[in-house]
């Protein structure tokens, strides 16, 4: 019997495995391939190009099709599509694989997933592609910023034939390929099915949002999570998935099901939304539930919005007749403590009390400690946040310091270091600046290039220990704005991140010169001396200023314990 379900995109569901003979073939040829490491965000378009959840696509998109869907948000013949899916690589990789024809795509590992037969090689303007496809150029929207930051100089566009998907051991039971999830319908008798897409974790008014969805729809549901990656900054997915596991039995039975996406979104707002529907449309699903500003990454520093809250939804509808996936649109929810219940913003009248908590009220609860109401989340799912996000009296934190040659920064962060293990309650280490140096970076020297490996380095080890709550003290003079950065956004994800300028003038510094150095930097016997023959950027975003001068090491250090007592970090 033909399937009563919704037609994949484009007609026809696209595999591109290799059977058995064929996979053992390809991968004896694969000896003599060029190879390319696929990285995170590769893996996840690879997985959905090899299972049809990105049909018609046969592979990574080549000029041709990048330029339309670029501009018109079509593939060259003319199909509906809004988000490239390319291949970036380096230079060598782009000109080995132009000679080759062919390119074995490989996991980290080196596990051949994939061969991909090169149809074009070219350099893409990547900041017309983060114009056209993300509507500007604004580094803070995290499409723009992997353009920008993450990819590499060359596209590789050309078929893929898979070996073997990418191996994932978390949730086997929920990941469900297109083909899968359409039987999984098919022997339910589910011919209408609601999709709900969320990066977030689920709580009543989601449940209640998504109902109401199934109802308008007559159709059954489908929670459809994104696990692949997400927006920086969101919690991980297997809090997540344990979350849903929980949600997922309070809705009636066998009204609701179950599955994870291993997709790598973009944040990409209302072209996002069309592609959303497009890859659910492909997993068999005839509905598509879209809320406010969905996929979108909010507001940049200023405030101002990357996309209006319902740009998402009016481009979908543009487009629904041509691709038949019904647009279940969805106003805010809001919870009426009057009738105990869930309504949508639009219909509550002004005069009706609403009580609503967004995720960073919800943030600072899990943080303080402070409770989380009954009508707001279910306590299975409070419980699970918790245990991932532990109050921060009860997370790791990184105190870095930042400064010239002798400013300070050793004698303080000591002190800083036996205050805090005379408190007791976590482990302390202290990464000093001249103690690194003659262990983890004992090979470098003082080039920007070698500083920055010794920031990265340093600040790797302080998010390790931050992630498994210890207090990591870092004490080197870290000259370079952009490695600060960095570690403050991978810190800050484990835990928690104060940033401390030791801000001895230089002429002090100098006039010390404990060291001697500052003498032998004059002389030109040290060369790229910081402050004297090499530069330090005075960083604009320190939690804490510590003038020096007219105080005493255990006065800074006091300053900063009572800086961390008031952020909640110590109690
Ligand atoms: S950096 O820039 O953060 O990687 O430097 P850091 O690892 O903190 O190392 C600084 C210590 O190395 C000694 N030293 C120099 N500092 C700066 N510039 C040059 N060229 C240099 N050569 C040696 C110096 O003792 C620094 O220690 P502190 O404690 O900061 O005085």
């Amino acid at each position: 019997m033909a399937s009563e379900l919704i037609q994949p995109h484009g007609g026809e569901l696209v595999d591109l495995m290799a059977d058995d003979p064929a996979a053992a073939a390809l991968k004896s040829q694969s000896r003599d391939l060029p190879s390319y490491t696929l990285g995170p965000r590769h893996l996840c378009d690879l997985e959905l190009l090899l299972t049809g959840g990105f049909s018609p696509l046969r592979g990574f998109m080549g000029k041709a099709d990048y330029e339309r869907v670029c501009t018109e948000m079509r593939l060259s013949g003319g199909t509906l599509w809004p988000i490239p899916i390319t291949l970036d690589v380096d230079a060598e990789t782009a000109e080995t694989a132009r000679a080759a024809g062919q390119l074995a795509l490989r996991d980290v590992e080196g596990v051949m997933l994939a061969v991909l037969t090169v149809s074009d090689v070219w350099q893409p303007d990547l900041a017309d592609e983060a114009e056209k496809v993300f509507g500007g150029a604004n580094p803070e929207h995290p499409g723009v910023n992997h353009l920008m930051r993450n990819t590499a100089p060359f596209y590789v566009g050309g078929s893929v034939q898979g070996v073997q998907l990418p191996v994932h051991y978390d949730f086997t039971e929920l990941r469900r390929t297109p083909a899968q999830l359409r039987a999984a319908f098919e022997a339910r008798g589910w011919n209408r099915v609601v999709a709900f897409q969320t990066r977030n974790p689920m709580h009543r008014a989601h449940v209640e949002l998504t109902r109401r969805a199934a109802v308008e729809a007559d159709a059954n549901l489908l929670i459809h999570p994104v696990v692949g990656m997400t927006k920086p900054g969101d919690v991980d997915h297997y809090t997540r998935g344990r979350v849903y596991q929980h949600v997922i039995k309070r809705y009636p039975e066998d009204s609701a099901m179950l599955a994870m996406l291993p997709l790598a979104m973009r944040m990409g707002g209302p072209r996002e939304a069309v592609w959303h529907a497009i890859i659910r449309k492909n997993h068999g699903v005839s509905h598509f539930i879209v809320g406010r500003d969905h996929a979108g990454p909010g507001a940049d520093s200023s405030g101002t919005a990357f996309y209006g809250p319902y740009e998402a939804q009016e481009m979908l509808q543009d487009h629904t007749d041509e691709l038949g996936v019904t647009m279940v649109p969805f106003k805010m929810m809001v919870y009426v403590p009057g009738s105990d219940s869930y309504q949508p913003v639009d219909q509550v009248d002004e005069a009706t009390a609403t009580l609503s908590i967004s995720g960073t009220e919800l943030r600072d609860r899990l943080a303080s400690g402070d409770d989380i109401p009954e009508w707001f989340s279910y306590p299975e799912v409070v419980a699970e946040l918790r245990r991932t996000h532990p109050q921060r009296s009860k997370q790791g934190f990184t105190v870095f310091f930042t400064g010239l040659s002798g400013s300070g920064k050793s004698t303080i962060a000591n002190a800083l270091m036996a205050k805090l293990l005379e408190r007791g309650g976590r482990p302390v280490t202290l990464l000093d600046g001249d103690v690194v140096r003659t262990n983890l970076s004992s090979e470098l020297g003082f080039s920007k290039e070698h500083r920055d490996i010794n920031i990265t380095r340093i600040g790797y080890v302080a998010s390790e220990i931050t992630k498994h709550g210890g207090i990591a003290i870092c004490a080197p003079i870290a000259p370079y704005a952009e490695p600060r950065r960095l570690n403050r956004e991978a810190i800050s994800t484990n835990g928690g991140y104060v940033l401390v300028y030791v801000a001895t003038p230089l002429e002090v510094c100098e006039e010390r010169d404990r060291k001697g150095l500052y003498a032998k930097a004059r002389a030109g016997i040290i060369k790229e001396f910081t402050g004297i023959s090499d530069p330090y950027e005075v960083p604009a975003d320190a939690d804490i200023v510590l003038p020096t001068v007219n105080r005493t090491p255990d006065q800074s250090a006091q300053v900063i314990v009572d800086h961390l007592v008031a952020e909640g970090y110590l109690q």
